[in-house]
């Protein structure tokens, strides 16, 4: 399976990779649904909703924040890493992920597409004020405060730029996911249930116009009856020995 996969890659023009929970897995993230999965402890429809954040702006952000510190204390894994390779090596395109983790752009990736916002970034509730908190060196300061954060510009309320439950996708990001999912011959499937749309989509499309499907996953998913190459298996592990084999191939 690696070796279908490894060749279909090599002798690819055009490849995008598709990623959710299950790539961050091994960094120590954990994934919202199966064994571990954060919802069980948590529920998503309390705390991940617009209808939560105005009921109790305190828990959801408290939420939030436990979230940032969790994430803050990982670091990308050998399938984020592998997947930059890639593009350095003008293989791979575009990632496009459905996480908020930041692990992909830590890893190095250039050309990536954030599907369901970012947890690293916080937005108005009222202007149009937006904020990288990574960029601005304020992560550590912000999760340490206790109070609710306010707008430097207006005041209002802030808000993790998430995408939460019954909200649309950002636009520019869904459309341009769309376009690399037509254009793509190959796309990389790793770690999703795959049961989440829009986002669900983007395997789909490449599928019906033409492209190859390679899906790397511990358990069967969503995208698995579509797949022309299933690997079964840790992100991981998996991503390195792919990587390995495709530099074989290509010299
Ligand atoms: P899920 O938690 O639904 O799925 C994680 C997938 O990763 C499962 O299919 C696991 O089998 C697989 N997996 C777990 N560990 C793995 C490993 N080490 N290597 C490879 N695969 C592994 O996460 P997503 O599919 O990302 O949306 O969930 C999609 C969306 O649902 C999320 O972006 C989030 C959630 O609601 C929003 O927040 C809007
Ligand atoms: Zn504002």
């Amino acid at each position: 399976m690696i070796d279908e996969a490894a060749k279909l890659l090599a002798r690819s023009r055009f490849v995008i990779a598709f990623t959710g929970a299950g790539v961050s897995a091994e960094s120590g993230v954990p994934t919202f649904r199966g064994l571990g999965g954060l919802w069980k402890h948590y529920r998503a429809e309390e705390l991940a909703t617009p209808e939560a954040f105005r009921r109790d702006p305190h828990l959801v952000w408290e939420f939030y924040k436990w979230r940032m510190r969790l994430i803050l204390k990982t670091k990308p894994n050998a399938a984020h890493m592998a997947l930059a390779e890639l593009e350095r090596m003008g293989i791979l395109k575009a990632v496009i992920t459905q996480n908020v983790d930041d692990l992909h752009r830590e890893a190095g990736t250039e050309r990536l597409i954030e599907l369901h916002g970012n947890i690293f970034r916080v937005r108005c509730t009222n202007c149009g004020y937006r904020e990288y908190l990574k960029a601005s060196g304020r992560v550590e300061k912000f999760v340490g405060k206790k109070s609710l954060p306010k707008c430097p510009k207006c005041s209002s309320l802030l808000r993790p730029d998430v995408v939460w439950f019954g909200e649309p996708l950002p636009r520019k990001e869904i459309d341009e996911a769309f376009s690399l999912a037509e254009r793509a011959d190959v796309v990389l499937v790793i770690g999703t249930s795959g049961v989440v749309y829009p986002a669900a989509y983007i395997p789909q499309i490449v599928k019906e116009t033409g492209g190859k499907v390679i899906e790397i996953n511990t358990e069967r998913s969503g995208i698995t009856p579509i797949a022309d190459v299933f690997i079964r298996g840790k992100a991981g592990e998996i991503m390195e020995q792919l990587l390995e084999k495709i530099k074989g191939l290509i010299g």
